[in-house]
């Protein structure tokens, strides 16, 4: 085991936080007609008798206005499969929200589209899971899904409803990535977010199926760096590489608790989607507290600001204000301590084991993917860290 200096006590006195969040983000559900082998979503799904009804979901709006929330993002699962998503979109558009509904497609129709756009929906974020629909069916594991999803983008664009398309990538479409490009010019997406998975969730339990070689990594920074120049002006590219490959660790969300929050479909509130893999923190819930309480004041959402709680080597490395220690959620996954350097910086003495790990695993045969199941069929899978 390796020898690690323990993390500050956390600190109960903090002054509450006085900036507000940019965004918030509402999982409306976590039911999902994909089985992403990825999913975003906890391992441990929340059931449909507990999702907040529109009523509650309406006051948790109105409260992220008082809170200074500009812009609302409506997730899943697939919030489509909500009754009620024209008359929340229409509720947070009278109440000033930007909204931007983040969707598979596959059960979106046209009628309901134009419904939603009246109902004042601003954006939407369409995923495609490959460029070919046997690539697209197979990692979604839902058959024909790929050809709904392009149906869906034109109609999109006959809406005139600004699209984004989210591309997650790994060793499994990488060798696609070009074809992805060209589908969200195709569809005239004014952007696309080509994504390297992130491991936590799901994708932890599949990363040995999802782990690019860095041949594949190199290539796709190739072939993006070469669409942003072609179609600058056209496309706008963001480009999210694996942190396994990577020296310098992301700033996870912009630094925990710092721009945006993110409810799950029962009310916790959470500093990112994956927070609730911490254990040892208790999230409050909208049904027991006020919005701007949680955020400025409560235990979870300050144990992690700033720079206060950082152990070595962060709390005198001077890149801490801008990566602040990088995601507490994947130095939980990976060494068992949130508060530990994420190991994927080269500062943390994870990081060589990090990529170690990475190259094993992109260089061996992928395994068969464990798909997202269904609510009551989640698989007891072990979450392969680097430690313990
Ligand atoms: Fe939770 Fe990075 S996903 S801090």
């Amino acid at each position: 085991m390796l020898d690690i200096e323990p993390a500050a006590p956390p600190s109960t006195l903090k002054e509450p936080w006085g900036e507000p969040p940019m965004g918030m983000l509402a999982e409306l559900t976590h039911r999902c007609p994909l089985q992403c082998p990825y999913c975003s979503n906890p391992v441990e799904l929340e059931r449909v008798a507990g999702e907040l009804d529109a009523a509650a979901w309406k006051r948790v709006f109105a409260e992220a206005v008082e809170l200074g929330v500009l812009q609302l993002h409506l997730s899943g699962g697939e919030p489509t499969v909500r009754k009620d998503l024209e008359d929340l979109v229409g509720e947070a558009s009278r109440l000033g929200l930007y909204t931007n509904l983040i969707t598979s497609g596959v059960l979106l129709s046209e009628a309901r589209l134009l419904d939603l756009k009246r109902a004042g929906l601003d954006h939407i974020q369409l995923s495609l899971q490959g460029a070919t629909a046997l690539t697209g069916d197979r990692i979604g594991h839902y058959k024909g899904g790929h050809a709904k999803k392009l149906e869906l983008a034109k109609a999109i664009g006959r809406a005139g409803l600004p699209l984004t398309i989210n591309a997650v990538v790994h060793r499994q479409n990488l060798d696609e990535l070009e074809g992805l490009i060209d589908l969200a010019l195709a569809c005239d997406a004014h952007r696309i977010e080509v994504a390297h998975v992130q491991y936590y969730g799901w994708a932890l339990a599949n990363r040995a199926a999802l782990m690019p070689t860095r041949a594949q990594l190199e290539r796709a920074t190739a072939i993006v760096d070469d669409a942003r120049v072609r179609h600058a002006g056209r496309l706008m590219v963001d480009y999210v590489i694996p942190d396994y490959y990577a020296k310098r660790p992301k700033p996870c969300m912009g630094g925990w608790a710092r721009t945006v929050l993110n409810v799950t479909p029962s009310g916790a509130v959470l500093p990112c989607h994956a927070a609730q893999s911490i254990k040892s923190l208790t999230f409050p819930n909208v049904q027991d507290h006020d919005l701007a309480w949680i955020w400025q004041s409560s235990e979870p959402f300050q144990r992690f600001r700033g720079t206060d709680w950082m152990p070595e080597p962060c709390r005198s490395c001077s890149f801490k204000e801008q990566d602040f220690g990088g995601c507490r959620c994947q130095a939980m996954a990976l060494t068992g301590d949130a508060a530990n350097t994420d190991p994927a910086c080269e500062f943390s003495p994870f990081h060589d084991l990090l990529r170690l790990t990475a190259e094993d695993e992109a260089a061996s045969e992928p395994p068969a993917f464990t798909y997202r199941r269904p609510l009551a069929n989640a698989p007891a899978m072990g979450t392969p860290g680097l430690v313990g």
